[in-house]
């Protein structure tokens, strides 16, 4: 097992995707520019609700499938995602839908980069749909120190992953780790802030992750965070199905804190 810790790199060092190892479980690393970073910012649009973080850090998050087909990316219209319970005991188990990503973000030469590094990385093949999701957590006075997702230590359910951050505004803390284990008894990347531009990749099938709470720097004044995720597979996404590749399982979450019986 790999650890890699997150590197500080000038422009001219940013990731080359034929650098990325299949064999490592987890990577941290540079990968878009600041300027990239704004463009795939303003490919998203207008981010949309999420009524799952009434239950958590308030949360803004649009949606897209994709696939690449000979080099180009293509949209899948859909909107929805179902995680299984057995992979999110507090937000899996029922159907969550979300504002699409407008056309413009698979015409972002940044989007692209992202994409085509997380499909470079673990030879994802073509014709094979990925699920994209940009999300911003709202960070106030009120609810500094909350929880970012409901979730502690977790899998998402696919085989791999890929987290970039893209905006830490007036923010504090959300460092991201990763773990062998549901306990977190063993590290294998210690809580790192992810500064923007920079990626997290792992093996969501081998290891699980988490994000630390976020606090506002600037107690006057609101603080947000940024990061796209994607996921491979994502068809299973599509209807709720397990992934057979993925068996890593969930922590269990008291009856009363399960979203699917509340939604
Ligand atoms: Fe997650």
């Amino acid at each position: 097992m790999q650890r890699t810790e997150l590197t500080t790199a000038a422009p001219e060092t940013l990731f080359v995707p034929d650098e990325l190892r299949e064999s490592s479980l987890a990577e941290t690393l540079p990968l878009l520019s600041p300027a990239e970073v704004s463009d795939l910012i303003a490919s998203c649009g207008e981010l949309g609700p999420d009524p799952s973080s009434d239950y958590f850090t308030a949360r803004t998050k649009n949606i897209a499938y994709a696939l690449c087909i000979n080099g180009d990316w293509f949209q899948i219209r859909a909107h929805c995602f179902t995680q299984p319970q057995q992979y999110n005991d507090f937000s899996g188990g029922y159907k969550r839908c979300y504002r699409e990503m407008p056309k413009q973000f698979l015409e972002s030469e940044a989007t692209k980069k992202a994409l085509n590094a997380f499909k470079s990385a673990y030879n994802i093949p073509d014709n094979e749909p990925i699920l994209i999701q940009v999300q911003k957590s709202h960070v106030t006075g009120e609810n500094t120190g909350q929880s970012l997702t409901g979730q502690g230590i977790h899998s998402d359910g696919a085989d791999r992953a890929l987290l970039i951050c893209l905006d830490r505004n007036n923010i504090e803390g959300a460092e991201n780790a990763i773990y062998a284990d549901l306990d977190g008894a063993k590290s294998l990347i210690n809580p790192c802030v992810l500064n923007e531009g920079h990626a997290l990749l792992w093996h969501d099938n081998q290891v699980f992750h988490d994000v630390q709470p976020a606090k506002v720097a600037d107690a006057a004044s609101q603080g947000s965070r940024t990061v796209l995720i994607a996921h491979y597979p994502a068809t299973q996404y599509l209807n709720g199905t397990v992934n057979p590749n993925n068996n890593l399982g969930t922590n269990l979450v008291q009856d009363s804190e399960r979203l699917r019986d509340k939604m």
